[in-house]
């Protein structure tokens, strides 16, 4: 089923982590599932990150672990591999749909315009990634887009914090916001697996909402 609408309903923040050392993958992930957090979106921006993809998914059971910044089909593959659950791209074109929507897993595709959106729907798609979804117009944007399109869910990503969280999350068509504030890259550098799981926490009480 490529249709993301339930990874959307994992958590009301889905951490999006960026790993320079695999060795940090399983102790990052941890610390966000000590503090509640039971989803990642893990970059694929570093070298090593199919690594600590692979570690997080054989090694942290309790993480639905997916595979961000998929730019090509390529990319998407070699996730899959990996032990991606599901797949995340800051935005689409034709072809990498073409193919993501092969693959049998939970796509969330990045738009960032009501074409885009109309787009993606028309693939068969109800949730994507609203990215980057504060210099893209923020919450006012995400509202006016469902006044016509209602049935669409979006997880806004990019320049979303702890405090900006709210106005997101209480709009209806927001069931979740992305975002790279629970993993601060000094504390995962300097192995303060505390302050991930103060932060994962502090994000999961604050907003208010029950767990998935
Ligand atoms: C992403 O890929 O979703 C963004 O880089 C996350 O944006 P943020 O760092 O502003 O949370």
């Amino acid at each position: 089923m490529a249709d993301a609408t339930s990874v959307l309903q994992v958590s009301p923040v889905i951490p999006v982590v960026t790993i320079d050392d695999p060795r940090h993958a399983v102790p990052v992930a941890k610390a966000l599932a000590d503090g509640g957090i039971r989803i990642i979106e893990l970059t694929l921006r570093t070298d090593s990150a199919l690594t600590s993809l692979a570690l997080i998914a054989n090694e942290v059971p309790d993480i639905l672990v997916g595979a961000g910044t998929v730019l090509t089909a390529a990319q998407a593959d070699a996730a899959v591999s990996a032990g991606a659950q599901f797949l995340v791209s800051p935005g689409v074109t034709a072809s990498l749909l073409d193919h993501l929507l092969t693959l049998g897993l939970p796509v969330l595709p990045g738009v960032a315009t009501v074409g885009e959106v109309m787009a993606v729907q028309e693939r068969g798609l109800a949730a994507m990634k609203f990215f980057p979804a504060g210099p893209a117009g923020g919450p006012a944007y995400l509202a006016a887009i469902g006044a016509p399109i209602p049935q669409v869910r979006f997880c806004p990503t990019g320049g979303v914090s702890l405090a900006s969280a709210p106005d997101y999350l209480k709009l209806p068509n927001v069931p979740c916001v992305g975002g790279s504030w629970l993993t601060p890259r000094s504390a995962v550098e300097s192995d303060d697996w505390s302050q991930i799981t103060a932060l994962a926490r502090q994000a999961t009480e604050l907003l208010g909402r029950p767990l998935g």
